[in-house]
Order: C-alpha cells, then sequence, then structure tokens
C-alpha cells in the first residue's frame, strides 16, 4: 500500500494499493475526485502528481497533451502510484 496525501499539506490522506489506479482509490476512501468514463479518455479526473514516482496506462492525447504529462499532469482512472504521492485534485 501506498500514501496518497493531498494538498499543499497533506490535509487529507488515504491508501492505495500498488495496481490500483489513483481514481479508484480516491472515490474508496471518500475523496471528493471526478468521474467520468474512467477510461482515459474524457480528462474529468485530471490530477496533478507533485511528489513520487507513478506510471500511465495508455489516455488520450486530447485531454492530457504533452505539456501537460511533463508537468505530471495525469488522468487518475490511469495512474498508477509507484511510490507514497502528494497530489493536487483539479476540479
Ligand atoms: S474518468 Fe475519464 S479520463 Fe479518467
Amino acid at each position: 500500500m501506498f500514501k496518497i496525501s493531498v494538498g499543499e499539506n497533506g490535509e487529507q490522506l488515504f491508501l492505495c494499493a500498488k495496481d490500483e489506479d489513483l481514481l479508484s482509490a480516491a472515490r474508496k476512501n471518500a475523496q471528493k475526485i471526478m468521474r467520468g468514463c474512467c477510461s482515459g479518455g474524457c480528462g474529468v479526473c485530471k490530477i496533478k502528481i507533485d511528489e513520487g514516482q507513478f506510471r500511465r496506462d495508455t489516455s488520450s492525447m486530447a485531454v492530457l497533451p504533452a505539456h501537460e504529462r511533463e508537468q505530471n499532469y495525469t488522468l487518475a482512472c490511469k495512474t498508477f502510484a509507484l511510490s507514497d504521492l502528494r497530489i493536487t485534485f483539479l476540479k
């Protein structure tokens, strides 16, 4: 399990299993995050990873363009923690 802290001061915290996407883990832990297609196509679950290692599965370049990927924006439904993370919810 990885610890996922939310916000600048990590005021919210939830756990995420190694192979669980961040959107599922967040919703299971009563975090307020928008859920749409759950397949990397709509962009409503976009978050920013502020600290930590993660991997992405395939997702739409239209809703998550290359310049956003470089700045660690990602789609929670297609993102998996590889370490403890600090993230920001955008919506
Ligand atoms: S819910 Fe649609 S991209 Fe994540």
